[in-house]
């Protein structure tokens, strides 16, 4: 088929990679003449495991195309995805001005049926919206040129891919899920997805919107619950990673999204959870177990800092180091990550901090003032006060620990993510500082 994909970010870019792997012809567009010239020099504008490489390989086969023109692209587009940003405006809501614009471009090209896949994440109803937006474009054009109608559906197609395994998501979903009024659209998308063999779960429009709301909401929810136990186990000497296991092998509750930290950032879930909280607040309900999410991952961040100042004593002058910037492992996202409001903190409070993350270091430089970026682990180590692992990168786990604290002006380790062993680090001489396990 062919694919035209609005908005090459995150989401649009993956999910253009992808359709054009599983052998559909896709056109990815984006307004940013910059990125559509590093695309077409193939070049990944994102760290994302695997996604240069199918990049190239498609472009080779000549499925996988880049156009900054949404109208040119959509012209010959039988499925039509809108994959561009939609922000967090202050008030919580999601501003749907690309959305908006995107819609009317899309209309100013159409010449024949198309479908209209809406699949950023928008508020519940964003879908009747852009039926709306394109119905009067189109009414426009008629009057202008006295062109025939032209008929479309517009359809939801909620995006579930986790970023740092987006590709392996993307080919391996647990669950498709398409929103449609029309027996047409959905013929449609079964065709666009036919070739991943997945379960397709076929619903209305704004019920698809409100599934992507609720899944981010509820994991969010996982986490914070987990977080708040957390908080219990170091108060009653109890160990939550033993806590989260003997839940997590309770299959209505399940493992996965149980591990507890220093809270959750990216670019979804907090904008995901607001959102929740400012729609439902709109509908008239007030959904306040998703407030009390928020506030337990705040709280989370400011517990542990709290943390490293009960430990340290002094922060003013001394040398923190931290192991990992961006706002989970595999990749170099920086939004929303803890490690952000962590470092901050501590600078406000006069430390110093040195810092190194295998990926994020070029976004970090360009949100994070006077920290030292240094080359590898052991430079942050070197005459540190501390060290904090913020994200759990994988090189992070091999490191040479007997090294690390011979560089270390005081070997103490403050694990943000529960990552390393806490016994096997107090045996080589280390003070480990962990969430939740106080009685390791
Ligand atoms: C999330 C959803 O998983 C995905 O379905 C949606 O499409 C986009 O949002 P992503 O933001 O890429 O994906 O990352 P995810 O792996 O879900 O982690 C989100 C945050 O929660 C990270 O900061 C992560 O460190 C944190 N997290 C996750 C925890 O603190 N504990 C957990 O147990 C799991």
């Amino acid at each position: 088929m062919n694919i035209a994909i609005i908005g090459s970010g995150y989401v649009g870019l993956v999910t253009g990679v992808c359709l054009a792997e599983i052998g559909h012809k896709v056109t990815c567009v984006d307004n940013n003449a910059e990125k559509i010239k590093l695309l077409k020099k193939l070049k990944s504008p994102i760290y994302e495991p695997g996604l240069e490489f199918l990049l190239k390989s498609n472009v080779r086969k000549k499925r996988l195309s880049f156009l900054t023109s949404v109208t040119q692209a959509s012209k010959k587009a039988d499925v039509i995805f809108i994959a561009v940003g939609t922000p967090s405006r202050k008030d919580g809501d999601a501003d749907l001005t690309y959305v908006e614009k995107a819609a009317c471009e899309i209309a100013e090209g159409m010449d024949s049926y198309k479908v209209i896949v809406e699949k950023s994440t928008v508020p519940a109803q964003t879908g009747k919206r852009i039926e709306r937006a394109i119905n009067l474009t189109l009414s426009k054009r008629n009057k202008n040129k006295k062109t025939k109608r032209i008929d479309f559906d517009v359809a939801s197609n909620p995006e579930f891919l986790r970023e740092g395994s987006a590709i392996t998501d993307f080919m391996n979903p647990d669950r498709i899920v398409i929103g449609v009024q029309s027996k047409r659209a959905e013929k449609m998308l079964r065709d666009v997805y036919k070739p991943l063999k997945a379960r397709l779960i076929v619903t209305d429009m704004n019920s698809a919107e409100i599934i992507k709301h609720a899944s981010n909401s509820f994991l969010a929810t996982k986490i914070s619950f987990i977080n708040a136990v957390s908080q219990i186990c170091d108060r009653v000497g109890a160990n939550v990673l033993e806590v989260a296991e003997g839940m997590g092998f309770d299959k209505r509750i399940g493992k996965e999204f149980l591990s507890s930290g220093i809270g959750y950032g990216g670019s979804c879930f907090p904008k995901d959870v607001d959102a929740f909280v400012h729609l439902s607040q709109k509908s008239g309900y007030d959904f306040d177990l998703l407030k009390e999410v928020r506030n337990v991952n705040e709280n989370q961040k400011k517990s542990f800092v709290k943390m490293i100042e009960e430990s340290l004593w002094i922060v003013k002058n001394k040398t923190i180091g931290v192991l990992g910037l961006s706002f989970k492992s595999n990749t170099d996202d920086m939004r929303n990550a803890p490690s952000l409001d962590i470092i901050r903190a501590l600078q406000k409070e006069g430390a110093k901090i040195k810092a190194y993350d295998p990926q994020a270091m070029p976004k970090a430089k360009e949100v994070l003032k006077s920290v030292k970026f240094v080359k590898d682990a052991y430079e942050v180590a070197k005459g540190a006060d501390c060290l904090l692992l913020l994200t759990e990168w994988e090189e992070f786990k091999k490191l040479n620990f007997r090294k690390i604290h011979q560089l270390m002006n005081h070997a103490l380790i403050f694990d943000g993510r529960n990552f390393y062993d806490k016994k096997q680090l107090e045996k080589l001489g280390f003070e480990y500082f962990g969430i939740g396990t106080a009685s390791v």
